[in-house]
């Protein structure tokens, strides 16, 4: 099969990472999608690269470089660390990139990477779930249709380390899931509707309870109540805006990763072919990235933060 930069129609992917993520939503999109050849697996631990690579017939990789040579692009299922140091590799050799959220915890990590993919040509979606569901493209195109908004509100409470949660082990989480895990969510629903952020105040409490303040350039106000560890029963998604209009609640959608995760892909292939750049591109990813560290700087600091 001929690669899209050869003129073929499938993009060659190669997938970092083996855990809960990487088998829930990025290995069975990629092997399902249409103009995809899903290439090959590269985990630090060879035997789940194995395992996971060969349930769709990749072969896997215990070398990073073997496979970014042999790819068009890349999805990384990484903690954000680990994935700023793949992302910007992989950039750097022009392959497109399908990164998942957040792009990385430090904005000059994120800014590189941003910037090693326009030097070098490579496309870039950020994996906002949600965002990629149509339910909720359309609830935001007519919401910013409305306007007059005064306030955002995101509630996005986890609860994350009871029994058979598959998202319970990542070291990462346990020290700022609440911001850095369901932040980016919270922050990527809001940006579209009340604009660019001006200032962020943070103050995060027990149990990984997270309260971010946000001014908008505009004017608006959001508040976020993030946690992956709140109480069992005070797990919610609760979104709304609120303005003259009144209140305008985010709807409920399936959880849906896989074909949304396609849905990612799509957006990918389309601006890897000199299409327009997906709304979730990596500029939009970087965007969140400086929403947040000014949240951690804020909890670290004691202060408002100007952006
Ligand atoms: N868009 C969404 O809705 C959504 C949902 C869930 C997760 N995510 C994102 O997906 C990414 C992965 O999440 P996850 O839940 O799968 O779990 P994770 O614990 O963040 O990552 C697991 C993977 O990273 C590997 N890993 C951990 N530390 C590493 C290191 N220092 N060097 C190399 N590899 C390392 C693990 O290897 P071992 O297996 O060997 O430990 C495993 O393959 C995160 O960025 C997360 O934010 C997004």
């Amino acid at each position: 099969m001929r690669s899209i930069r050869e003129g073929g129609t499938a993009m060659r992917f190669g997938l970092f990472g083996t855990g809960p993520w990487a088998h829930l939503a990025h290995a069975p999109a990629l092997a399902a999608h249409q103009d995809v050849e899903f290439v090959g697996v590269w985990g630090r631990n060879p035997d789940k690269a194995a395992e996971l690579a060969g349930q769709y017939g990749a072969k896997a990789y215990s070398d990073q470089a073997a496979l970014l040579d042999d790819v068009d692009a890349v999805a990384i299922a990484l903690p954000p660390d680990v994935q700023a140091e793949v992302a910007l590799k992989a950039a750097g050799r022009g392959k497109h990139l399908l990164l998942d959220k957040p792009i990385a915890f430090a904005v000059e990590a994120t800014d590189a990477i941003v910037a090693a993919a326009r030097e070098n040509d490579a496309a870039g979606v950020v994996f906002f779930t949600r965002r990629f569901m149509p339910q909720i493209q359309e609830f935001l195109a007519e919401t910013v249709a409305i306007g007059g908004w005064l306030e955002g509100r995101v509630d996005h409470l986890g609860s994350i380390y009871g029994e058979g949660n598959p998202f319970g082990e990542s070291v990462w989480r346990k020290e700022s899931g609440g911001l850095w895990d369901v932040g980016p969510h919270a922050v990527a629903l809001v940006l579209p509707v009340l604009g660019p952020v001006a200032q962020v105040t943070a103050l995060a409490g027990d149990r990984d309870m997270t309260h971010v303040l946000l001014r908008h350039v505009g004017g608006a106000i959001t508040t976020l109540t993030l946690s992956v560890d709140a109480p069992p029963n005070l797990e919610r998604e609760d979104s709304s805006f609120h303005g003259e209009s009144g209140i305008r609640g985010v709807p409920p959608v399936p959880w849906e990763p896989v074909e949304a995760f396609g849905r990612a892909v799509d957006d990918l292939i389309v601006a890897a072919n000199g299409g327009p750049a997906s709304p979730l591109d990596l500029n939009f990813g970087a965007e969140v990235g400086r929403v947040l560290a000014a949240a951690a700087e804020s909890i670290s600091g004691g202060r408002t933060i100007t952006l």
